[in-house]
């Protein structure tokens, strides 16, 4: 049989991958300039999440816990908590649970104590305060994205998950789509350095986002990362195009 080779079919420029620089943004490598500048942005970070979201957060942040399906009085660990969302939201829709808020910065603990935050810890993601299988769900949002060593974070979470209980997680993420994640990332340098300048007169606050996602995995990289971890079931869903993406995560038996 003759094989025809049709030719490649032609792509505009457009459509090139973009070259991702690939430095780690100097905040990740250094955990008290991280914890500065969350500590800088922590009275403004609630509304700033709206508006990056385009006011979609509480909704992917519901539809991430609902479909947790947690049964009796599940022990949750919201972890890179900041003002404590997920405590809060999961406190909510399982009535019975225990929620404890981790995070690096102080600043954003005692903004989710003000919100009626119980329990809340100052913790390093890369070495959790906690006893092996000590929770029932880890809850992470938008936090993946800012630990330094993203595999050494997710083993930490299986250690102190048990056999059979959940990582759910929302974060950015770059569409897969070339000419997307040039798109995605200008919006997100554009909003960042406006928004940045205004509030806190320094756009590098929220510059950093855009930053940090150009050296972060994408959403089935992250799924296959679970899975070498030890989570046998992972489910993902991304929304706006792949820029924001949800995982749930069964830690095997
Ligand atoms: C973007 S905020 C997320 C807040 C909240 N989870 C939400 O969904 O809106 C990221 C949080 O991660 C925290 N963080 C950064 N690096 C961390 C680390 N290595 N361990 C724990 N928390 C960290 C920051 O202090 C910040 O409060």
């Amino acid at each position: 049989m003759v094989r025809i080779h049709s030719p490649r079919p032609f792509r505009p420029d457009i459509f090139a991958t973009i070259p991702l620089r690939v430095e780690l943004p100097a905040e990740k490598l250094n955990s008290s300039l991280m914890r500065a500048m969350f500590h800088t942005i922590a009275p403004r970070y609630d509304f700033i999440t709206r508006v990056f979201s385009f006011g979609m957060d509480r909704r992917w942040k519901r539809t991430l816990i609902e479909r947790a399906g947690l049964s009796g009085s599940p022990v949750i660990l919201d972890l890179a908590s900041g003002t404590g969302d997920f405590s809060l939201l999961a406190a909510r829709q399982y009535p019975g649970a225990r929620t404890i808020a981790a995070d690096l910065t102080e600043r954003m603990l005692l903004l989710a104590r003000s919100r009626g935050v119980e329990r809340a810890v100052c913790a390093d993601a890369g070495r959790l305060p906690f006893s092996d299988a000590a929770f029932d769900c880890v809850c992470i949002g938008y936090g993946l994205r800012n630990f330094p060593d993203l595999a050494l974070a997710v083993r930490e979470i299986e250690r102190v998950t048990r056999p059979g209980g959940l990582l759910v997680s929302l974060d950015f993420f770059l569409p897969a789509n070339a000419l997307l994640r040039r798109l995605y990332l200008g919006y997100l340098y554009a909003q960042g350095a406006f928004w940045g300048l205004l509030l806190h007169g320094r756009p590098r606050v929220y510059t950093y986002i855009p930053d940090s996602l150009k050296t972060f995995v994408s959403i089935p990289e992250f799924s296959r990362m679970l899975r070498r971890a030890g989570y046998g079931r992972v489910d993902a869903r991304g929304f706006i195009l792949g820029g924001i993406g949800l995982h749930w995560a069964v830690k095997e038996e």
